[in-house]
């Protein structure tokens, strides 16, 4: 029964999904601060709740768990999960589920426009108008790559990079090589006419590579100095999935040394990034501050999802999208 049970947002989230989980009968606590809670606070918070509605940004983590094991059900206003340790939860028997799909278009619209606005230098080139430096125009000057027909290599093939495929496809007819952990549905290789090969494949022939993939043991850092050595040196590398994919520092050298030509991160390894980061005055480099997600849609579909688990969680004992652990 929902009635009577304590929710904590920890982070203020669209009123669609506070209207869901009092419709319900459950009383919300709303974290409305500018900044988010410290894991202390939330600790702190937490105690007088039965249920967490949580960030990707707050840290689930062993001690989390040993002060909270008293929670019932913990649900994500994200379709990344790489914040929580998960055999912790478990250990406590507390169901978690998170919002997957609710993002897709949006997120890999991001990648898509990171892909153009790297291979033609917009951010670089508006801050030269910015500076005042829009003086003539060379002929040789500031020439950025062609995308038709190129080779798109996407690193992890669910439905975000199925999409940023599709669009590429669609745009440029881009050939689609993908790697994925498991098998990608058929229906992507069939509609995409996508070619599933190695991990070195993929460095090797991609003219872009994009990255989709969650975060975990075996994707950490695996865009390192020895990955972009083996890309072409005319290559653009995206990665609007979680900037503890990519090496910065390596990312850093292979952009200076031209090992690689241009990259478009929506995420950075670490966030936030700080201003004076060499990534932000390199001609063929686009970054965005983590935004994959922020359309009013995608962040409506975020908060319906989650409040979804922790409300069928108290009325069915099920979470829609539950994550398996
Ligand atoms: C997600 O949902 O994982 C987005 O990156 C926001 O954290």
């Amino acid at each position: 029964m929902a009635v009577g049970k304590k929710v904590l947002v920890s982070w203020d989230i669209p009123q669609i999904g506070i209207d869901m989980l009092e419709g319900a009968g459950l009383s919300t606590t709303v974290w409305k601060g500018e900044q988010p809670l410290s894991q202390s606070e939330l600790i702190a918070m937490a105690q007088e709740h039965d249920a967490l509605l949580s960030q990707s940004t707050d840290k689930l983590d062993e001690a989390f768990f040993e002060a909270c094991g008293h929670l019932e059900v913990i649900s994500q206003f994200s379709v990344g999960y790489d914040n929580i340790n998960l055999a912790k939860a478990k250990a406590c028997s507390i169901p978690f589920g998170n919002a997957p799909g609710a993002m897709t278009e949006a997120t890999a619209d991001i990648a898509f426009g990171l892909m153009i606005a790297t291979s033609r230098k917009f951010f670089y080139m508006h801050k030269k108008i910015v500076a005042g430096e829009w003086k003539i125009q060379k002929p040789q000057a500031h020439l950025g790559l062609d995308l038709r027909g190129k080779t798109l290599g996407i690193f992890g093939l669910g439905k975000i990079g199925s999409e940023m495929a599709r669009l590429c496809k669609v745009a440029y007819g881009m050939e689609i090589l993908y790697t994925n952990r498991s098998e990608a549905p058929s229906i992507y290789e069939k509609d995409l006419q996508a070619h599933k090969v190695s991990f070195e494949t993929l460095l090797e022939q991609s003219d872009v590579i994009s990255v989709h993939a969650g975060l975990n043991a075996e994707t950490r850092g695996i865009f390192d100095a020895k990955a972009f050595a083996q890309m072409k040196s005319t290559a653009i590398f995206i990665n609007a999935a979680r900037g503890g994919i990519h090496n910065e520092i390596d990312l850093i050298q292979a952009l200076e040394s031209g090992v690689i030509w241009g990259s478009g991160l929506d995420v950075t390894n670490p966030e936030p990034m700080q201003a004076e980061n060499k990534l932000l005055s390199m001609e063929t480099v686009c970054v965005l501050p983590h935004i994959g997600s922020a359309t009013i849609g995608a962040r409506n579909n975020m908060a319906r999802m989650s409040a979804e688990n922790i409300v069928s969680f108290y009325e069915n004992g099920v979470l829609p999208y539950l994550v398996e652990y």
